[in-house]
């Protein structure tokens, strides 16, 4: 069977730490879609990793880990995150599997992506700049390589084309076309690649159902920067929400039990694009610090808000999601009161569903205050020890959405992890 882990807002939901946690339960994680744009933080013996492509089982033994045919490769940032979870012990090269069928990240992807940015102007989206859209637009464009071209007696024609058409593009935006530059060190990193194992995932991936091994699907980003169901424009290019697990790892819908919503306490956004209960204000910059929420790929500072249940009930609905796990709980220990938003008003009117565009003028959320926690949940040992205001959010939670918080976080380590 295979279950779908992903994350209900918009990233950084720190569905890394919930993996690794997770993973004593499952034969093999896999990720589905996304690439180096995503950043998962595990805590392991008191280091911190950030992952950009592996799994988030790397430091499992007894994990397979599989990136699929839905995630872009960037081999650079790929040979990179390889060599530090080699040298922190990871069996990488046993462990890791790609498919064949995943989109290649060209250098000129990177410069194709700054220079689309740039010419946005005001409009940015606030991309990562790891070259995401562009290899995703190649990719439903047809023209993308894969992987497994890599292997080609053509690759180096296949490549030259394409880097060729993206110049253009990025001349013709008054872009950075200094290829020499990034080049030499790309095609080292695709020659360090060849000795990873090469799978067809699809069939890889049913053949260990058939065994009956457990799958956990990986998912990046979140479901509000989904390309469909997001704050289209300010979204990434895939599919972030659970029909992506079936068409990034080839799974059928049917094989799919149970689906794991991560969502912070809290909201956080990177980047450009609508977010209704932002909180620009000295609340919102006590959070920031209290939950060091600054972009694990970026550095960039996060945009800080109360809980939108709006948003995570539409998250819920379009992932079929069964069980609710909340992270960063203690992200607001000390507050006298916490907000949450229940409802939209929009235009006068008042709505518990997502507008058509978030940005609409004349939305505001309608909040509701609840009494703050205080400093005895880092301690509590267990769920039943925690203080009764925090119980009481986490019902209100799970009365509001109709769904169990069956996990919930207080910390990046394993050990702070209540179950329920
Ligand atoms: P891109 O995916 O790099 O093109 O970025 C598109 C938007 O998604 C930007 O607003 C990014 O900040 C955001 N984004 C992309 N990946 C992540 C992530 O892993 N966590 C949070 N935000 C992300």
């Amino acid at each position: 069977m295979i279950d779908v882990l992903l994350g209900l807002q918009w990233g950084d939901e720190g569905k890394g730490k919930i993996v690794d946690f997770l993973c004593d339960k499952y034969d093999v994680v896999a990720r589905f879609q996304g690439g180096p744009n995503a950043g998962h933080s595990l805590k392991i013996n008191g280091q911190s990793f950030v992952l950009n492509t592996i799994p988030s089982g790397i430091f499992r033994e007894h994990c397979i880990n599989i990136i699929g045919n839905g995630v872009v490769v960037d081999p650079l940032k790929l040979k990179a995150e390889i060599e530090k979870v080699a040298a922190a012990g990871a069996n990488v090269f046993a462990n890791l599997y790609i498919s064949k069928k995943a989109h290649l990240i060209l250098p000129t992807h990177l410069l194709l992506d700054a220079a689309s940015e740039k010419a946005k102007g005001d409009a940015k989206i606030g991309s990562t700049l790891r070259g995401i859209t562009p290899t995703y637009q190649d990719k439903t464009g047809r023209s993308g390589l894969r992987l497994g071209d890599i292997f080609s007696p053509n690759f180096k024609t296949k490549y030259a084309e394409l880097a060729g058409k993206h110049l253009q593009m990025i001349d013709f935006l008054s872009g950075d076309t200094d290829l020499a530059k990034l080049e030499p060190a790309w095609f080292e990193a695709v020659e360090f690649l060849k000795q990873l194992k090469f799978i067809d995932s699809e069939y890889y991936v049913n053949d260990l159902l058939v065994q009956g091994k457990k799958i956990l699907a990986e998912g990046a980003q979140g479901s509000m920067l989904d390309i469909d169901f997001g704050t289209y424009p300010f979204v990434t290019s895939s599919n972030t929400t659970s029909a992506g697990a079936c068409t990034g790892l080839g799974v059928a819908p049917s094989r799919i039990r149970k689906v794991y919503g991560v969502f912070k306490a809290y909201c956080t956004r990177v980047g450009s694009g609508p977010f209704p209960t932002e909180l620009d204000n000295e609340i919102g910059e006590l959070i920031r610090k209290k939950g060091h929420e600054f972009g694990a790929t970026t550095g960039r500072p996060r945009r800080t808000g109360w809980l939108d249940l709006p948003a995570l009930r539409y998250a819920i609905m379009l992932n079929g999601v069964t069980d609710l796990m909340m992270t960063k709980a203690d992200v607001l220990c000390g507050f006298d009161t916490v907000g949450v938003c229940n409802e939209y008003n929009l235009k006068g009117s008042i709505t518990s569903q997502l507008p058509y565009d978030l940005c609409e003028d004349g939305l505001s959320p309608k909040t509701t205050d609840m009494p703050g926690w205080d400093e005895t949940l880092y301690i509590a040992n267990g769920y039943d020890n925690a203080p009764d205001t925090f119980k009481s959010y986490v019902k209100y939670i799970e009365a509001e959405t109709e769904l169990p918080v069956s996990l919930i976080s207080t910390g990046p380590e394993r050990e702070k992890t209540f179950l329920r």
